[in-house]
């Protein structure tokens, strides 16, 4: 990415654009963007002028939703590009509709497509920035992200100090389920390991992937009861129906069975391990409904996060050059958004 240190592209597509620098740099920013949302007016004028599209061909509640509220709280214009009602339906194809809507002015693209490689390709389309939200089966590097940012939130405030990286070397986290129709695992993997993370698939035989070359893990688990009580991270993966895992599985109620977060499960995680699940959560199948809801899990800070780490992204892709200083991007937001706070009207101080 443009600013991070370590990627360098002005593009995130894969988690492996930004290395551990990268990683940790996005998390700083989101720090000061966090602190932001704090604010009776969470916004700040970081992209004004500028102008963010999503471009949406799949299904999707949090992950849209999450980019347009991080794009609009960084005051940039944001058009909703909803593939499903746009000529695309009338054969139009996926390049002249990503270069039609760039012609109109765009900055950045943010792409979700059921193929893996769709934003790679727009990136090589389009002059903007481009953003993967997801592609088929392949990478969701902002997913990865935000679980990183949230596992950092969470132990510093256990231990009552300042959030460090340093909290992931030997975390020990199992990603369990439908790895093999997860971008979000393999965001998740690359993204975990680069910080220093120990991960441990746990999957059904037919739920990992064919390969495993290249994947940075400590080992694949078929026994979930084996390692529930040594792990400090449980992170939980939707089983994909519309990928057709239905078929991968004897029955849900057997998969449940074997591979369900189920209360009794639960309670045999270690004290403090955190439950983690990117949604949307097919409650009673990988996850039962009382674990969703213990204060352990953490999903909804995962998705309140999401927006602080997605405006991190867009605002070191869009709003200043590469090799910005961090610390002067972070005193930059919250200068911005001391003033967008005195420009209320009636509200000057
Ligand atoms: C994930 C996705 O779409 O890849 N959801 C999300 O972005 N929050 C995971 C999923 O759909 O299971």
């Amino acid at each position: 990415m443009t600013g991070a240190p370590a990627g360098g592209s002005r593009h995130l597509l894969s988690v492996a654009d930004l290395g551990a620098e990268g990683i940790e740099e996005v998390m700083r920013v989101a720090d000061a963007f966090v602190e932001v949302g704090r604010r009776p007016i969470p916004k700040v004028p970081a992209l004004r002028g500028r102008t963010v599209v999503t471009m949406f061909a799949e299904e999707s509640t949090r992950t849209r939703l999450s980019f347009e509220t991080a794009a609009r709280r960084l005051s940039a214009d944001v058009v909703s590009f909803q593939v499903a009602s746009s000529s695309v339906k009338k054969g139009e194809s996926l390049r002249d509709t990503a270069e039609t809507v760039a012609a109109m002015g765009a900055d950045a693209f943010v792409v979700r497509h059921p193929s893996a490689g769709a934003p790679a390709q727009v990136a090589r389309w389009v002059d903007a920035a481009v953003v993967n939200a997801g592609d088929g089966w392949h990478e969701h590097p902002t997913q990865a992200l935000l679980d990183c940012y949230t596992i950092r939130q969470v132990l510093a405030e256990r231990a009552g100090g300042a959030p460090s990286i340093d909290c992931f070397r030997g975390l020990r986290v199992a990603i369990v389920g439908d790895v093999r129709h997860s971008r979000v695992a393999r965001s998740g993997v690359l993204a975990l390991a680069a910080l220093g993370a120990s991960v441990t698939l746990v999957a059904p035989g037919t739920l990992v992937p064919s390969s495993l070359e290249g994947w940075p893990i400590a080992g694949v688990a078929h026994d979930l009861d084996g390692v529930l009580d040594s792990i400090d991270v449980c992170y939980l993966l939707r089983l994909q129906l519309e990928r057709g895992a239905g078929a991968f599985v004897p029955s849900l109620r057997e998969y449940t069975a074997a591979y369900g977060l189920t209360a009794r499960r639960a309670a045999r995680l270690a004290e403090g391990a955190l439950v983690m699940h990117p949604g949307p959560m097919n409650r009673g199948v990988e996850i039962a409904d009382e674990v969703a809801d213990w204060p352990r899990s953490v999903v909804l800070r995962q998705v309140a996060n999401g927006i602080a780490v997605r405006m991190a992204v867009l605002f070191l892709l869009l709003g200043h050059g590469a090799g910005s200083d961090p610390a002067a991007l972070m005193a930059d937001a919250a200068a911005e958004s001391a003033d967008a706070v005195d420009e209320r009207p009636g509200d000057r101080r």
